[in-house]
């Protein structure tokens, strides 16, 4: 039975809250050190749905991974073997992608799949390089859409690849073929999140970044322990609901400050945000602080193609923002948006039009006037996480309830949000009805 949510809007936010790990950095955790030597112990990994594709995947490839009676998770990995069945990777993409590049250099015949959503995304920004490489690939739409199965090569020759999109799943899939054959040379990530390049670095990768460009040598890594900070991504959704909804100001501690994942701090900053950071200190090679928030009167800004990968997944969360900032707001340069869990450009500006705000899509971004008001409406998550919880932001400055249908998708990502929201004084419930 799918499920709803329901806000009420306008009560102010308080308190402090802790945010479940980061999912980027949890995918990671695992996939790296399924590939490492040794084992390691993973201290606040989340396993959200998406995780937990990564997860069930490792372990049909025979990688070991158990719970530790203090709730640390233990990783233990072994040689791959050719799997029994295709590998499911749900709705995640990092999933899908992060494995096709590990895949590439594994001498058998694997499957992978998704669901409804991933198997519309495009994958040709892999397929394509792995074909040029060697690596036998056949999938659904000529190899760009999944199912997709593949055959890799034990011995991927040292390769240079110019990325045509920042896509930090392409990066890390391509670096983890150059690390597991004979090197490679990545260009074209500049300004994409770079929790991979960290991590290898601490593994003893042989590894060297200059300006995005990423130059590896094939190494052999050791597994690492982790301590997975808070999601800066999670975390955006009640920063914006603390900035909008009048009298809020909140805490929220232990969350991830990686530049490459907090551009959309510096846009709020610039939009005249009262945002804090304290506490700043470094944690299995990751910045990490507390971020305070106050209730701000927000300026219009611009959001430029060179700032995109460092918020991608904020922009629609942006969108929220603007609406009640003085000015008109823009962003460009956001196609890849367009390839997400949902269309979030289309997805985002229908969602708001139906609550009665004005917004101009164009193809790679959209255009918003501030100072909107928002009605309640009755609107749909497009089974998209994010979407479901920026929407529900923005309910929470609406004049009137609002009820979003197929909301069970923020469990993808962040399924105590509605228990946090509700926690620092939000009016929102999960109805588990259709
Ligand atoms: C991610 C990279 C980004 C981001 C996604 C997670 C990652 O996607 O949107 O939510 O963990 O590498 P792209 O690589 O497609 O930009």
């Amino acid at each position: 039975m799918s499920k709803k949510l329901y806000i009420e809007p306008q009560n102010p936010l308080t308190g402090e809250a802790t945010l479940p790990g980061d999912k980027s950095i949890s995918h990671r955790a695992l996939l790296l050190n399924a590939i490492a030597t040794g084992s390691a112990t993973i201290k606040g990994i989340f396993l959200s749905k998406d995780v937990r594709s990564t997860m069930t995947a490792l372990q049909t490839l025979g990688t070991k991974i158990f719970f530790n009676q203090d709730g640390t998770l233990q990783v233990e990995a072994d040689s791959f073997r050719e799997p029994k069945y295709p590998l499911d990777c749900g709705n995640s993409g990092t999933t899908f992608r992060i494995l096709l590049g590990i895949l590439a250099t594994e001498p058998f015949h694997s499957t992978l799949f998704g669901d409804q959503s991933l198997c519309e995304r495009p994958m040709g920004r892999l397929t394509s390089p792995l074909r040029k490489f060697g690596v036998q690939v056949d999938g659904r739409d000529g190899g760009n859409k999944p199912p997709i199965s593949l055959r890799g090569i034990e011995q991927m020759p040292f390769f240079s690849y110019e990325m045509p999109m920042a896509s930090a799943q392409v990066k890390t899939a391509l670096m983890l073929m150059g690390l597991r054959g004979n090197g490679a040379h990545i260009l074209g990530g500049k300004n994409s999140r770079d929790h991979t390049e960290r991590m290898l670095q601490r593994m003893g990768a042989k590894i060297d970044v200059s300006g995005g460009d990423v130059r590896i040598w094939p190494s052999n890594i050791r597994a690492i322990d982790m301590d997975v900070p808070g999601d800066f991504s999670s975390a955006a959704f009640l920063i914006i609901a603390a900035l909008i909804v009048p009298e809020s100001h909140i805490q929220l501690r232990n969350v991830n400050l990686n530049p490459t994942r907090t551009g959309f701090l510096n846009v709020l900053l610039r939009m005249g945000a009262h945002i804090e950071i304290e506490n700043e200190r470094n944690n299995s090679g990751e910045p990490v602080g507390d971020i305070r928030v106050r209730y701000s009167e927000l300026k219009a800004t611009e959001v430029t193609p060179k700032e995109v990968p460092a918020l991608i997944d904020e922009i629609p969360l942006f969108a929220v923002a603007a609406l009640f900032a003085e000015g008109e707001s823009k962003v460009f340069g956001a196609k890849e948006l367009r390839y997400k869990e949902s269309d979030r450009i289309r997805a985002i500006s229908h969602t708001l039009i139906a609550m009665g705000a004005s917004i101009v899509e164009r193809e790679d971004g959209f255009s918003i006037r501030g100072a909107q008001t928002l009605m309640g409406a009755k609107v749909s998550s497009f089974h998209d996480h994010r979407i479901a919880m920026a929407t529900a932001v923005a309910a929470l400055r609406a004049r009137s309830p609002t009820e979003i249908f197929d909301s069970d998708c923020i469990g993808i990502s962040f399924p105590q949000f509605p228990w946090l929201v509700k926690k620092l004084g939000g009016e929102i419930c999960h109805i588990g009805a259709k």
